[in-house]
């Protein structure tokens, strides 16, 4: 009403001033047809409400596509799905600007919220959320936090209706806000917002609900500033100065967020979830982001992200879900019931997460929901350059509104589209239409990334409810009946009032919910003192030993040489020399290594202090020979200087290589690289035993798992001979010998004058030759992707079309989309990486602890008797079946303890002076952290040298910093999870399959050889024999 009234003031002295405006615009002649239209104010008198069914009567006149003038903007309307189609994905780049409405400058933090414009500052955040909040991994570790506060409002309903024998009746629509509020405030700032004494909804809680209701609310007024840029000092005090007091409440009570957690670094913050990860609210991790990355992370992009998250979290569903309840329960939830309780079983447990997948007429129910729900026009996109939709002409600045609300009605998509009928999810009708029929999350680039998270909140909550109690809706008759089968007509703000009875059959359940939380409680409110003493006496003991320490002390070091400091001591290996010197020189010393400084730790507390208070002084890596020719000039991930390349390389690998279900996504490559080494095994051996080089075929193993990954492509193993695989075998080959060779020219740069050992210029050699390979792999994917369907795949998400995309499939389509970001050389760069860094890893600790079994036959049977055990006869291992192979696991660690694949970390180099245990250490200085000293500490571990997987027993892996195989702090192994599958199904399945002895009476040599990955001196042989229980299963390979 705003708009209209300031209209009607001022409509006649802007006619006049229209007349006297220079730049008119010239239409052009294929703009969209468009509605006469008024001077001035344009189409904006055609805006009735509700817009969504203007812009629908609209388009029944003028066609699904059409331009209405909005004052000074342009408004590309489209409302058929034909129409969204010819749009996206033809033109999502150039849609994918937000426009920057003045009025939005304030709550949007001046554009730097994820509704910020299309560019790398979005891409940035929405890596983030992506990263953080709404990745499988992140979903999966607060799945917890979901459980907990429905079982927590779950609770009090039972208790209400326990109590006082008088049914109640429980508004659903505010129930689901307040257990909405309850779950985001709970992942954002690990607290609640409404406490048990609250849920009752008295006056005071009704207030606070309705006052966050409004701040966090979406704002639906339009600002007429936006629109009539003049006019923006009389609307200055209408819908903006309305805006203005929003922002301030939202930026007050964020910050109150922020404060408490800057000021309580409360360690109870955070929960550990089944895996030992952490699950920790999002403003600490936002706080961290911001130590590490204050030029980013800064306050208001910190505060625009929780405002984000907050704002757009389900309560905008809630009246949504209350209608639903009220539409479909006699309908639909006694079969979702039965549907759940079929699935569920016995009754003893309530709904969780992993069950969601299964209950696909639950699904049905929230897919309906959200078709007839919340979502009308779509937020308002801008185009960023001239392009054609339907044939017709769009110009640059252009802003588009999709009117999801009419093709969710469209009758010719939605059978009897008005009513609210759940079959058609059931009967797949939307994947029978395929394309982009619902739009309830968007579309494009900037489809809403929470889609995952507000399914499932919205399935647990309404889930759990139907399972656990019985519904009866209570009619108020000061209302107007509602018509249960016509959606369009149903009065938005009628409440729905609901008694929840408990099923009988649950009663033993809510019984164990009661009973067991007090307990539960109990033992956090008992650990929380305890972790605050704790910690508070740490925090006193800190201050007493800086305060008592020398501050400007060097660390301890050897006598060195003139010029070349330390050089002549460094033996190979380098881990073996350096743990000598610190038996003399304790567990932090330094050395120089010609113009270097180095610093060496070795204890698990100054191991912490470089990878936790030091941590981002520590993130970069030295400057070397290796890392300028053979990894692209520093630009892959374990060579980038810590900083935005090596940021977004992280980000990149970690989501599409490392995250759980991509792990899940590729076990079925892994499980078949392993059967074809086992099946080449038995193929040679026969009843006698037969003697077996194994290191080669455990490098065939590692790197045909990554090749297929990156490119699809085999080439290891004896059937492999063709002239591409020996070329790459070649350039791997001669790429660890470049690099094991300790490279004299990084530590003294006058040797690079003369081409000491002509390294460099073997470097130069091999890197044409790497990239010459890199190209060709690149060149023929793009070639085989623009031949096959595979580009229309692109936007299918189903398991199977991303199983047959390659990684540089990935990276290719994402370079469509971001080619600035993923330019051919990134590219090559990440390739190159994952080559390097994740196949001599796996293979050297296979060879490794298969040679520590050898010499241990005891330590063998015990891992083979587990698996018979616990895997059987009846099928060979699957990756699933590792997590429960406890002798296995604590072989690999073990083995990780005695042989790590890189027992001095790659090395880092401080960006700053700092100190470490008190010593000083200058800006630039190396640093080696010696995992050969401290995983062999006989200070930290019982019978040090001694293989004992079984010391493992207890579980007790992560104790401090005393087994740091994978690396520590910000430049840890990325791919530790994955690493430990390659070689747990490579170990686990020649046990599982053979009979293995030494070739002699003698122990397996275990010298090491100096290269990149602490390799065994000798390759590994040993006798086999096929295991005759599993005879059958090896004939069918
Ligand atoms: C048993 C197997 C593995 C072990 C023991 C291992 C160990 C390590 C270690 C110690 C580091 C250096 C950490 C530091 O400098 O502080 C590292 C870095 C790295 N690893 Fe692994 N790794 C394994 C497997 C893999 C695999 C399979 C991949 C890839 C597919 C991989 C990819 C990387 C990358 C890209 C880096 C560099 C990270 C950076 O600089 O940010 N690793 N790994």
């Amino acid at each position: 009403m705003d708009a209209l009234y300031y209209l009607g003031l001022l409509v006649s002295i802007l006619i006049i001033v229209y007349q006297f405006t220079p730049n008119r615009r010239v239409q052009h002649k294929d703009l969209p047809p468009s509605p006469p239209s008024l001077p001035i104010i344009g189409h904006f008198h055609l805006l009735k409400r509700p817009v969504h069914q203007a812009l629908s009567n609209l388009s029944n006149k003028y066609g699904p596509i059409f331009l209405l003038r909005l004052g000074s903007r342009s408004t590309l309307v489209l409302s058929s799905r034909s129409a969204i189609e010819e749009c996206f994905p033809k033109n999502d780049i150039i849609f994918s600007n937000r426009p920057l409405l003045p009025s939005q400058k304030i709550l949007q933090y001046n554009y730097t919220t994820i509704a910020a414009p299309y560019g790398n500052h979005w891409r940035n955040l929405r890596r983030f959320t992506a990263l953080e909040i709404f990745s499988a991994k992140s979903l999966q570790m607060s799945s917890d936090i979901r459980t907990e506060e429905i079982i927590f409002m779950i609770k009090h309903l039972c208790k209400r209706s326990f109590e006082g024998g008088v049914p109640r009746k429980v508004d659903v629509k505010s129930f689901f806000y307040l257990l909405d509020f309850n779950i985001m405030l709970k992942m954002v700032a690990g607290k609640r917002c409404f406490e048990e004494e609250e849920l009752d909804l008295d006056e005071t809680t009704k207030g606070k609900l309705d006052d966050l209701k409004e701040t966090f609310g979406p704002f639906l007024n339009m600002a007429l500033g936006d629109y009539f840029p003049y006019l923006r000092w009389l609307t200055y005090y209408g819908v903006e100065k309305q805006q203005m007091n929003i922002h301030k409440k939202r930026d007050a009570f964020i910050q109150a967020l922020l404060d408490a957690h800057q000021n309580n670094n409360n360690p109870l913050m955070t929960s550990t979830v089944p895996g030992g990860e952490i699950s920790r609210p999002i403003i600490d991790v936002l706080l961290k982001l911001h130590e590490s990355e204050p030029e980013f992370y800064t306050k208001d992009v910190i505060k625009g992200i929780i405002q984000v998250i907050k704002a757009h979290s389900l309560p905008d569903y809630s009246s949504d879900m209350a209608r639903t309840c009220s539409v479909t329960q006699y309908l639909a939830f006694k079969k979702a019931r039965d549907e759940i309780d079929n699935h569920v079983g016995d009754y003893s447990r309530l709904l969780n997460d992993a069950d969601l997948a299964k209950l696909p007429y639950l699904h049905s129910i929230i897919s309906e929901t959200l078709r007839v729900g919340p979502v009308t026009v779509l937020p308002a996109r801008e185009s960023s350059e001239d392009c054609t939709v339907g044939g017709y002409h769009i110009p640059r600045g252009t802003q588009l509104w999709v009117n999801a609300w009419a093709v969710h009605r469209d009758p010719a998509l939605c059978i009897e589209s008005d009513r609210f009928k759940l079959e058609r999810f059931l009967q797949s009708e939307e994947e029978k239409q395929g394309g982009c029929k619902f739009l309830s999350f968007g579309l494009g680039r900037r489809v809403c990334p929470g889609e995952g998270l507000g399914m499932r909140v919205m399935a647990l909550s309404l889930g759990t409810l139907i399972q656990c109690f019985k519904w009866e809706e209570v009619k108020d008759d000061s209302h107007v009946p509602i018509k249960k089968t016509n959606l369009n007509k149903q009065s938005e703000e009628r409440p729905v009032n609901i008694i929840f009875r408990p099923r009988e059959a649950l009663t033993k359940s809510f019984l164990s919910i009661q009973n067991n939380i007090p307990v539960e409680k109990k033992m956090e409110v008992y650990w929380c003192n305890l972790a605050i003493v704790f910690f508070f006496t740490l925090f006193l003991l800190k201050l007493f030993l800086q305060k008592h320490a020398n501050t400007k002390k060097t660390p301890p070091t050897p006598p060195g040489l003139p010029f070349i400091g330390h050089l002549h001591m460094l033996k190979q290996p380098l881990h073996k020399t350096l743990h000598q010197i610190s038996e003399k020189y304790g567990h932090v010393f330094s050395l120089q290594f010609g113009t270097r400084k180095v610093l060496v730790v070795s204890s698990p507390s100054a191991v912490e202090e470089c990878f936790t208070k030091n941590d981002i002084i520590f993130a970069n890596r030295p400057r070397s020979l290796a890392g300028k020719h053979l990894n692209y000039n520093y630009s892959t991930i374990g060579f980038a200087s810590y900083g935005d390349l090596w940021r977004n390389l992280r980000r990149f690998t970690t989501l599409e290589l490392f995250y759980t279900s991509r792990l899940a996504m590729f076990s079925g490559i892994r499980i078949e690289e392993v059967r074809l080494v086992v099946k080449q095994i038995f193929q040679d051996a026969s009843d006698q035993d037969l003697k077996v080089e194994l290191s080669s075929k455990f490098m065939d193993v590692a790197f045909n798992i990554m090749l297929r990954l990156i490119a699809g492509k085999r080439y290891y193993g004896k059937d492999i001979v063709d002239e591409e695989a020996k070329q790459f075998r070649d350039i791997m080959w001669e790429y660890q010998q470049l690099s094991a060779s300790s490279n004299l020219v990084d530590f003294l740069p006058l040797l690079r004058w003369v081409d000491f050992q002509r390294v460099e210029s073997r470097m130069i050699k091999l890197k044409k030759k790497i990239d010459y390979f890199m190209e060709l792999l690149l060149k023929e994917h793009r070639t085989r992707r623009s031949k096959s369907a595979l580009q229309l795949n692109d936007q299918s998400d189903t398991d199977k079309g991303e199983m047959k995309k390659t990684l540089i499939d990935v990276m290719l389509s994402l370079q469509e989309k971001e080619p600035e970001l993923y330019t051919d050389l990134n590219i090559k760069a990440v390739i190159l990486a994952m080559l390097i860094a994740g196949t001599e890893t796996s293979s050297s600790t296979m060879d490794w602890a298969m040679a520590l079994l050898l010499n241990h036959p005891e330590k063998l049977e015990r891992v083979v008797a587990e698996m018979d055990a616990k895997v059987g006869f009846d099928h060979l291992l699957v990756e699933s079946e590792l997590e429960k192979l406890n002798n296995l696991q604590n072989v690999i660690t073990e083995t990780l303890r005695l042989y790590p694949p890189a027992p001095l970390l790659l090395p880092h180099e401080s960006a700053e002076d700092c100190t470490v245990c008190g010593y000083d250490v200058p800006q630039g200085t190396m640093l080696f952290a010696n995992l050969w000293t401290l995983q062999r500490d006989p200070k930290l571990w019982v019978d040090a040298e001694r293989f004992m997987p079984e010391r493992f027993d207890g579980g007790e892996i992560s104790e401090g910093y005393k087994l740091i195989p994978f690396g520590a702090g910000r430049r840890i192994c990325p791919a530790a999870a994955f690493g430990r599958r390659v070689v747990g199904l490579g170990l686990g399945a020649l046990l599982q399959c053979f009979e293995w002895n030494r070739v002699g009476k003698e122990d397996v040599n275990m010298e090491e050889k100096s290269a990149l990955t602490n390799p065994r001196a000798q390759p590994l042989e040993a006798l086999c024999k096929p295991r005759q229980p599993l005879i059958n299963h090896l004939l069918a390979l």
